[in-house]
């Protein structure tokens, strides 16, 4: 290259990068005081030649963006000279709009325009994270960053650590009565990644799936996004009826909460079961239970997952850590027909879904250690308290007219209205007091709609329970007269 030519191609380079740094200001991106990297690490970082990071700080220490202190280095100018290029010194002003904007997909906008309430006070689904012992799990985070080696912190982790696999096996099957392999289990970032893993492995893009009605609105959300026409199988006081699936053909995967239906909360039947397996059978459809708080008690076989039942190898189990420890965590899994195992692994490591190793490798500790199941003793006595409570308040103020269905293990109970009222205004009114129950209605896709609150008294501590408790159905007392 001339000569020439370098020295302005030096120019442009340093042109840039002035342009880019003096844009970073503007833009608050880098603040006043601000201390930049030497000239040295800039040019090492970006691959540029040290003699251009210079020339390019030069230019903006002489325009009053950059400082130099002797001996300390190059900061952002306290105060900056943008008022004075306001009034028309000249510099460029890099375009705050872009060019232009890729348009939104539908499903995009539609999931963007969701209900996504600030507060958790009395939201369903959502644990009290208060009673968790923060305590116990730094120490196992400790002891595992004593033993994470090297080769678990790269790729080609799907599936999850080994050592979590083999204490969820014993886990499951001491707590749940499901008997599996540590390579039928596949460790993931959340419930949404095992569905999501689920729909890439059962169905293809405009195949049908089919979820409760009402149901976990989220899956809805998740499948769709999975490209999956989503209908639905109405839930009774049996559980799901897969004689009144529709809205999904062909349907290759059926999502559902056997256990406990979430939001009702009843068990699936024995009857129920039975038929949901043939139907399956004849779809050649996937199997999806949803174990999500199943953990926190019932009583009897139909509250353990089919999953450990005889017939129920073919079936796909999701757990989740959300609830029984806190949904920060971002850990659950799914459990895999031994058949399908390998071939789902290979898949979940192509989409790497496999969730953090440090704190796979606590979790594993604290599985073995007893300390989730000593967690989960205190969580039922505490969500029994709870339950206990709250219902007799609700009782105490609104009476037969409007009762709270529930059981002790549930973390939230649901309130289905009286025929002609309508669920969505008086939870705008809750929304408004700060509170975040949800409407029934949100969780069913098509109509007719029941309309209800689904209310998470499991989401406050005793103590915020006594002091919101009374608030919340004041709110819905008022609100029930006055509907608007
Ligand atoms: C039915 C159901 N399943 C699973 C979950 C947990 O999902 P995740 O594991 O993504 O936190 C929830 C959380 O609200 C839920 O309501």
């Amino acid at each position: 290259m001339s000569k020439t030519c370098s020295a302005a191609r030096r120019q442009t380079l340093t042109d840039a990068l002035a342009r880019r740094l003096r844009s970073s200001i503007r833009r608050g991106a880098l603040a006043p005081g601000t201390r930049l990297p030497s000239s040295r690490e800039y040019s090492q970082t970006l691959g540029l030649g040290r003699n251009t990071v210079t020339a390019a700080f030069d230019k903006l220490l002489q325009e009053g963006w950059l400082v130099a202190r002797h001996g300390s280095g190059t900061y952002v100018a306290s105060c900056l000279p943008e008022p004075l290029l306001r009034r028309g010194r000249g510099l460029q002003v890099e375009p705050a709009v872009p060019a232009f904007l890729p348009a939104l997909s539908r499903r995009g906008v539609q999931i963007a325009a969701m209900d996504h309430p600030l507060t958790t006070a009395f939201a369903p689904g959502v644990p009290d994270v208060s009673e968790f012992p923060f305590g116990d799990w730094k120490d196992a985070l400790q002891r595992a960053s004593r033993r994470l080696m090297p080769r678990m912190l790269s790729y080609g982790q799907g599936g999850g650590l080994a050592a979590l696999r083999e204490a969820l096996c014993e886990h499951l099957a001491v707590s749940r009565g499901v008997v599996c392999e540590p390579g039928d289990i596949i460790i993931t970032g959340g419930t949404t990644d095992s569905l999501l893993l689920c729909a890439t492995l059962f169905a293809e893009p405009g195949d049908g799936a089919v979820i409760e009605q009402p149901g976990y609105a989220q899956a809805a959300t998740v499948l769709r996004s999975a490209g999956l026409n989503v209908g639905i199988a109405p839930v009774d006081e049996q559980g799901l009826d897969p004689t009144r699936i529709r809205g999904a053909s062909p349907a290759r995967l059926l999502y559902f909460t056997p256990c406990r239906q979430y939001p009702l909360g009843q068990a699936l039947s024995p009857a129920r079961r039975v038929a949901l397996l043939d139907w399956a059978q004849r779809q050649s459809a996937a199997l999806v239970e949803d174990d999500y708080d199943s953990e926190f008690g019932g009583v009897g076989t139909t509250r353990l997952p089919m999953r450990g039942a005889p017939d129920g190898e073919s079936v796909v189990l999701l757990g989740s850590f959300s609830k029984i420890m806190f949904p920060g965590l971002r850990i659950a899994y799914a459990v895999m027909p031994h058949a399908l195992a390998p071939q789902a692994q290979r898949v979940a490591a192509r989409l790497f879904m496999a969730a953090r190793p440090w704190e796979q490798l606590a979790l594993a500790e604290f599985l073995h250690s007893g300390r989730l199941r000593q967690h989960l003793l205190r969580m039922r006595a505490s969500l029994a308290r709870k339950h206990a409570w709250f219902s007799q308040l609700w009782q105490q103020e609104l009476g037969d007219a409007f009762p709270l269905e529930g059981d002790a293990g549930a973390l939230h109970g649901v309130a289905l209205l009286p025929p002609g009222l309508l669920d969505q205004p008086l939870v705008q009114r809750l929304r408004e007091a700060g509170f975040a129950a949800e409407a029934l209605s949100s969780m069913c896709l098509e109509r007719p709609r029941r309309h209800g609150l689904v209310i998470g008294h499991g989401s406050l501590s005793m103590g915020e329970l006594k002091r919101l408790g009374p608030r919340l159905v004041r709110e819905i007392a008022l609100g029930l007269r006055k509907p608007r």
